[in-house]
């Protein structure tokens, strides 16, 4: 064989096995193939910077090139909340979809409910890079973003173009926060709640993140209850038909005494908002294996925040009499992290983490376990599963399942 055969040869071998690669690879995204994005395509995901591989995912979405889930959600995983019907009880969780850009995408890969921004008034760029690091020994993420928003207007128009008749079965939140620089807080927020409330099904006021300076300050009982008062009052004097529901984005972080603090105040018709979302991103270190970028500041997510968030969903559904609904949040990475939110007392619950790390396949997994979840143990919705560790002691499952 002459030389130039010999590399014809070689040339059309590599041609024909990048070929069958992209094939093989193309195909498996079209399937939603768990093993794929497992095993190849999110390990080599992770090679590139956090920042860039979130944005590259978000414009994914926005293509919508990620294809539709073929999973089939399961009759079990019906659930009411505000009044709406939806199909399933999983959201992707603020922070994902700063800008409102990929939210058909993401209710195509299966969320039931999908929440957008952090939003601020005026557009801001957030702190400087890098500020996002994976901690993958413990399936974390600690970030610092600070609110980069492109700012109400944007996301308004990005929000305009979604086909409103797709959401039957599904709701949008969108999350407010406020600008950096910003003098007046609590005008911030009534901005959003007046612009957003046409397209949002809810809005959350965001008091809980803690990469801006001062803003957690306002869960404390000094300034929630004017600041509140505030926001209430703007809400109900609005001359729509229908007034915007307001959820209020807890940190995990708070004492005995402040989430105390914090029913009292909710508790006064003056500050009644609608629901709450527990939580945030947690400043506790504690419980991590890796050794990496722990000591980097910013709010850690994903699996050592688990059961820190569950507890206090279950706390404050304690607190609230169960007469506030939950979107429960932290750490979900499975249905049976799902099923633990909803029987403390989350009526639906969300994710972000464990999407970064394991991509559009964990939607369709989380949901089917779920339903087992929900199936094994008798439950025939979401609705009826939740706060039922507390009003049963949980006896349906687990340990209490043999007695
Ligand atoms: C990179 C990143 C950015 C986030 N940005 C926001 C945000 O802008 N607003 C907000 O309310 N929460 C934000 N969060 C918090 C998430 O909404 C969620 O509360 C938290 O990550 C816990 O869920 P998880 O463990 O499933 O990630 C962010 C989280 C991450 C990881």
């Amino acid at each position: 064989m002459s030389k130039r055969d010999f590399f014809k040869k070689i040339w059309s071998m590599c041609y024909l096995s990048t070929g069958g690669a992209l094939a093989y690879g193309g195909l498996s995204i079209y399937n939603n193939n768990e093993k794929f994005y497992g095993d190849v395509l999110m390990p080599l995901i992770r090679y590139i910077d956090p920042e860039t591989s979130h944005n590259l995912a978000v414009k994914a979405l926005k293509y919508e090139l990620i294809p539709k889930s073929k999973y089939v959600d399961d009759p079990v995983l019906k659930t009411s909340f505000f009044g709406k019907e939806l199909s399933n009880p999983i959201g992707i969780a603020a922070g994902f979809d700063k800008q409102g850009e990929a939210v058909s995408g993401l209710k195509k890969i299966g969320f039931g409910i999908v929440e957008i921004g952090s939003v601020t008034p005026e557009p801001q760029s957030g702190n400087p890079k890098p500020r996002v690091f994976r901690l993958s020994e413990d399936e974390a993420i600690i970030n610092r973003y600070g609110f980069n928003s492109s700012g109400h207007t944007q996301v308004l128009q990005n929000l305009e173009k979604i086909d409103a008749e797709k959401w039957h079965d599904s709701i949008l939140g969108v999350n407010l926060g406020k600008n950096k620089d910003s003098l007046d807080a609590t005008e911030d927020y009534i901005k959003g709640l007046k612009l957003f409330s046409t397209v949002a099904d809810y809005l959350v006021i965001n008091i809980s993140s803690p990469n801006t300076a001062g803003l957690r300050e306002l869960q404390k009982k000094d300034h929630l209850y004017q600041f509140l008062k505030g926001i209430v009052s703007a809400r109900n004097s609005m001359e729509t038909e229908k007034k915007p529901l307001l959820l209020l984005k807890l940190s995990p972080d708070l004492s005995n005494d402040e989430k105390n603090d914090i029913v009292n105040i909710l508790n006064k018709k003056e500050c009644k908002i609608d629901g709450l979302i527990i939580s945030n991103t947690t400043l506790q270190r504690s419980n991590l294996t890796s050794t990496e970028f722990v000591e980097e500041t910013g709010g850690l997510s994903g699996k050592p925040l688990k059961d820190i968030s569950t507890n206090m969903i279950r706390d404050m559904y304690k607190l609230t009499k169960g007469k506030v609904p939950i979107i429960g949040v932290g750490g979900v990475s499975s249905g049976r992290d799902a099923f633990e939110k909803i029987l403390a007392g989350a009526t639906v619950v969300q994710l972000y983490s464990s999407f970064a790390y394991e991509g559009p396949p964990i939607v369709s997994r989380i949901k089917s376990e779920l339903s087992e979840c929900l199936l094994n143990d008798g439950y025939t919705c979401v609705n009826d599963a939740v706060g039922k560790e507390i009003a049963t002691g949980n006896k349906k499952s687990g340990f209490f399942r043999f007695f």
